[in-house]
């Protein structure tokens, strides 16, 4: 079962190398109150279950102080019950050779708010039927063989403050109701199958610096909507866009923006900024 993949075995021994002559604290310091705390059996469980469902190539057997062992992958909070008691909150399983569907041991892992995923095998749906994503802040699937629509049942991930679903071959469109996301910073959702328009509902992510809808099957213009927005950065790249480039376009974006192969009207160049 266990497969070792040359990549994390060379972090796994630069990072021992650099513990070995003391360049990174490789344990808690003596005193930390989170040396001892635990994590309880239902999560170490679900946890060991998740990783061996994904075929995660090096795992080691987790036990209840896997918080404690400084796995760079697992993090955790271990603030609970006067600091004896671990959760784990994140994971970041992202580059390994990962396969097979997300299991549902990861609805088990209750504190969990943040999981990459990218650049691994991934097939089947996307995961969301067993957890209750409402409480998360991070979510990154890239890479990955997955499939189907975006699903409804992402409607409850509102918490979100950074989602990528990127070269996925995800198809559908874009829901409205991810304007109901106030806490995105961070969106992309490019390289996949997406089709229809861009929702106007997006000029209400009044935190949104980010967006990147690239490479899908997007139609129509860019809504007007979207200059209440202030973006660091826009990518609609090879898209199906049409229209003309909104005038306030430009001054909205304070880095840049790509255009570029789509079917916009010529003109809008924009101090640079644009690139078409
Ligand atoms: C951790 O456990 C050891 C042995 O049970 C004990 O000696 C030590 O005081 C504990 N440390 C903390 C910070 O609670
Ligand atoms: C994991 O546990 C199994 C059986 O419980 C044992 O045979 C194996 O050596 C352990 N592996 C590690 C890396 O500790
Ligand atoms: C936490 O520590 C405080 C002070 O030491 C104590 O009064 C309280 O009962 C402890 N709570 C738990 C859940 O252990
Ligand atoms: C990905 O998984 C599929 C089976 O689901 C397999 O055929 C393929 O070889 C895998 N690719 C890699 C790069 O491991
Ligand atoms: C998900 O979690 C939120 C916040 O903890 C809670 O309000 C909601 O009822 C939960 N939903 C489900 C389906 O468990
Ligand atoms: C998309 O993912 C595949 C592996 O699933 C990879 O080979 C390809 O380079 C990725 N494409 C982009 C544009 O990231
Ligand atoms: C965008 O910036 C302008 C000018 O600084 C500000 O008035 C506006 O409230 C900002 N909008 C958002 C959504 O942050
Ligand atoms: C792209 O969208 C158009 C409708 O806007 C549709 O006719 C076409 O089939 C789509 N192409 C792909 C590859 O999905």
């Amino acid at each position: 079962m266990a497969k070792l993949f040359p990549k994390l075995v060379s972090s796994l021994a630069l990072l021992l190398l650099l513990c070995q002559f003391g360049y990174v604290a490789c344990q808690p310091p003596v005193n930390s109150p989170s040396r001892n705390a635990t994590l309880p059996a239902d999560e170490e469980k679900a946890l060991e279950d998740l990783l061996i469902k994904l075929e995660w190539g090096f795992h080691p057997n987790i036990s209840r102080s896997a918080c404690s062992s400084n796995f760079e992958y697992i993090k955790c909070d271990c603030t609970d019950e006067n600091s004896t008691v671990c959760h784990v909150t994140g994971l970041d399983l992202g580059f390994n050779e990962l396969t097979g569907q997300l299991p549902p041991q990861l609805g088990e892992l209750k504190y969990l708010n943040h999981l990459d995923v990218g650049s691994n095998n991934l097939s089947g749906e996307l995961p969301g039927n067993y957890a209750n994503f409402s409480t998360w802040d991070q979510l990154r699937v890239a890479g990955n063989r997955l499939t189907g629509q975006v699903p409804k049942f992402i409607a409850n991930w509102n918490g979100l403050s950074y989602l990528v679903i990127r070269n996925c071959s995800i198809s559908g469109e874009i829901p409205p109701y991810i304007g109901d996301w106030s806490r995105l910073k961070y969106l992309s959702l490019a390289y996949n199958m997406l089709s229809g328009q861009i929702p106007k509902e997006l000029g209400d992510l009044s935190n949104l610096k980010m967006i990147d809808l690239s490479f899908n099957n997007l139609s129509g213009g860019i809504p007007d909507s979207m200059k209440n927005l202030n973006l660091t950065k826009m990518f609609l790249t090879g898209n199906m866009l049409s229209g003309t480039v909104p005038p306030w376009l430009p001054r909205k974006i304070k880095d840049t923006a790509d255009l570029s192969y789509n079917n916009f009207d010529d003109g809008q160049k924009g101090e640079g900024k644009l690139n078409m």
